[in-house]
């Protein structure tokens, strides 16, 4: 085992760090404040190669790791949820299934404009009723009789760059009779005619990061639009969520640790009973918890990546490490917010924002609860085998 970076990781930490430092968190308040979709940023990161990291460069990506992916991830995040999880989607939910999935024609319309950060993508497979129920799809597409094409008639619900978005990979019923084995999954041109959005979501947390309902009205694709073959949809979605929720995790980490670097300062300049709260037991005790806690997730959430790096499976590794690095990051900024006492709970100091961004990482990519089914099920199936 070994746990040296490589010198290819420090050089994305340094990249993304930098970024962060310079760009990101002098605007992270006021774009939650202002719950203002940070256009700039996104460009700039299309600038460093952060929105394609683990696209090949024949495809205009990076070609970097999924632990070099990992690692941007918890220092944008550390600066700025919201920016986050607009490089996440992009990445995880969009570039990666396109990788996986796509034929070389489409890689060529679709994933290059993505990975370079021309492009921003969203992931449609939620809808008003098919939450956690993935399956439950009732989007369909039906074979169009006026062509050799499908036509497609839906709503998708909470699509993270939805209002931005243009192009969308989209799950839906092709044969409804064939429950989840039924379902297909289309590159969508989220400016064609047929596809309109919703008002923007207003949310209680990551608030820069803008989603939308999703309508399609009798939106024509054609076969060339197909991800993989009729009926993989399902599979798809699985496996593009295996790899999301190592991005979730890490986006965990990255809210953990800059609630915690954030009261852990506050710590050592607030005075309380004539010497710096850090010296008062409660306080250091906390602080000593946070930090052992995150670093348990960073190691869970590591293993995952270091998996889908060997080419393995790594859907329970995912569910674990993403269930853990979300209630270490609520934890952590639950305290963090009770350290910074009533300045935690003003606007003022950074606590209140990641108190609020953290909650979403135990709902979006599959609640704690679906995580918790993941893992469960994955373990039965190995011991009944076994
Ligand atoms: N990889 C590949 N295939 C998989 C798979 C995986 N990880 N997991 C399951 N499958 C396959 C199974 O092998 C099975 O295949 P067969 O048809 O060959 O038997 C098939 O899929 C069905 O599997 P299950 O019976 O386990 O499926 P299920 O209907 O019971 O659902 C579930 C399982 C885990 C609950 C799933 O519905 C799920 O993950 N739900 C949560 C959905 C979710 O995470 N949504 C997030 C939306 S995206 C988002 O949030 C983005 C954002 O905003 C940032």
């Amino acid at each position: 085992m070994d746990f040296d970076f490589t010198e290819e990781h420090e050089h994305i930490r340094r990249t993304a760090r930098e970024f962060a430092a310079r760009s990101v968190a002098p605007v992270a308040a006021e774009i939650d404040k202002n719950a203002r979709f940070p256009a700039e940023l996104v460009a700039e990161m299309g600038e460093l190669g952060l929105m394609g990291i683990e696209v090949e460069p024949e495809w205009d990506g990076s070609g970097l790791d999924p632990i070099a992916y990992v690692i941007a991830m918890e220092e944008i995040s550390a600066a700025c949820a919201s920016t986050g999880v607009i490089m996440s989607v992009n990445n995880s939910l969009v570039c990666d299934p396109l990788r996986k999935w796509a034929n070389d024609a489409q890689k060529d319309k679709w994933l290059r404009p993505l990975a370079s950060g021309q492009k921003l993508g969203c992931f449609m497979l939620s809808e008003p009723e098919a939450g956690s129920d993935a399956a439950a799809q009732k989007t369909v597409a039906e074979v169009d009789p006026s062509g050799d094409g499908f036509v497609i008639n839906g709503v998708k619900n909470w699509i993270t760059n939805g209002p931005q978005a243009d192009v969308g990979i989209l799950m839906c019923m092709t044969d409804k009779a064939k429950g989840h084995r039924g379902i297909s999954a289309f590159i969508i041109d989220m400016n064609a005619p047929g596809v309109s959005r919703g008002h923007k979501d207003d949310k209680l947390g990551i608030r820069a990061s803008h989603s939308c309902q999703i309508f399609f009205t009798d939106h024509k694709v054609g076969r060339d639009q197909l991800l993989g073959e009729v009926g993989d949809g399902f599979k798809v979605a699985m496996s593009t969520l295996d790899c999301g929720r190592i991005g979730i995790a890490a986006q965990a980490l990255g809210i953990a640790r800059g609630a915690f670097e954030a009261a852990a300062r506050y710590a050592t300049e607030r005075k309380t009973f004539g010497k710096p709260i850090a010296d008062h037991q409660a306080i250091s005790f906390m602080l000593a918890d946070m930090a052992t806690e995150i670093d348990a997730a960073r190691l869970l959430t590591y293993r995952a990546a270091a998996l889908k790096a060997a080419g393995r499976r790594h859907s329970t590794e995912s569910a674990m490490c993403k269930l853990m690095a979300s209630e270490v990051a609520n934890k952590v900024a639950k305290n963090a917010v009770q350290i910074f006492g009533g300045n935690g709970y003003v606007t003022e100091y950074p606590a209140e924002r990641h108190y609020r961004d953290a909650k979403i990482t135990e709902i979006y990519e599959g609640t704690s609860e679906i995580q918790r089914v993941v893992i469960a099920s994955n373990i039965i199936r190995a011991i009944s085998a076994s």
